[in-house]
């Protein structure tokens, strides 16, 4: 594994005082660019898949998209989109949930999910936890099972490990790595 991360890693771009002064944004745009790349981190995502018996896989908007539908088809398993409000053209659930100044509201097609699936949320960056708590939120709401978390990346000091203690309630919280 420690191949993978240094591949992965060495993929990342940090750019400065993005989108705001003050903030070190994690641009994964090279990894997607590189197939060897790209195909390393769909290849460890799918191996959660299998380790964590999901069925379905939620992906958060934008960026879980462009990981989690790989991982979906390499894995044989559907792949769920979790879109910003107002995207979703069918009947939808919704989650609110707080930002530092705000708020934001998550949606998914209440059809698809339902009790016999068994989800695994996939994104590419865990920050606060807010955006993935929201999405735990709907999916349980919908009455599927939470079956974990997996992102490419952790920022660790926003401590949103902790946060989503709860919302987890024992479904594992996997990141490829921690920065
Ligand atoms: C980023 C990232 C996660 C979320 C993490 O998405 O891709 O989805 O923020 O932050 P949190 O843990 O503090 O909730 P963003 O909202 O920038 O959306 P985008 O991918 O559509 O740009």
């Amino acid at each position: 594994m420690t191949g993978i991360k240094e591949l992965l890693l060495s993929r990342i771009r940090d750019v400065a005082d993005y989108p705001e002064p003050g903030v070190m944004f994690k641009d994964i745009t090279p990894l997607l660019a590189d197939p060897a790349a790209f195909t390393a981190l769909t290849d460890a995502l799918a191996e959660i898949v299998g380790n964590t018996g999901a069925t379905k896989i939620v992906g958060l908007e934008a960026r879980g998209f462009i990981l989690g539908a790989p991982v979906a088809v390499r894995a044989g398993v559907g792949f769920i989109p979790v879109r910003k409000a107002g995207k979703l053209p069918g009947a939808t659930l919704s989650q609110a949930y707080d930002l530092e100044y705000g708020s934001a509201e998550i949606e998914v097609h209440a059809e698809d999910l339902s009790s016999g699936d068994r989800v695994l949320v996939i994104d590419d960056v865990l920050a606060t936890g807010g955006t993935a708590e929201a999405s735990i939120q709907l999916i349980r709401r919908a009455g599927a099972q939470v079956a974990g978390l997996a992102v490419l990346m952790e920022l660790g000091f926003l401590g949103g490990r902790t946060r989503l203690e709860p919302a987890l309630a024992g479904a594992p919280l996997e990141s490829l790595l921690t920065v």
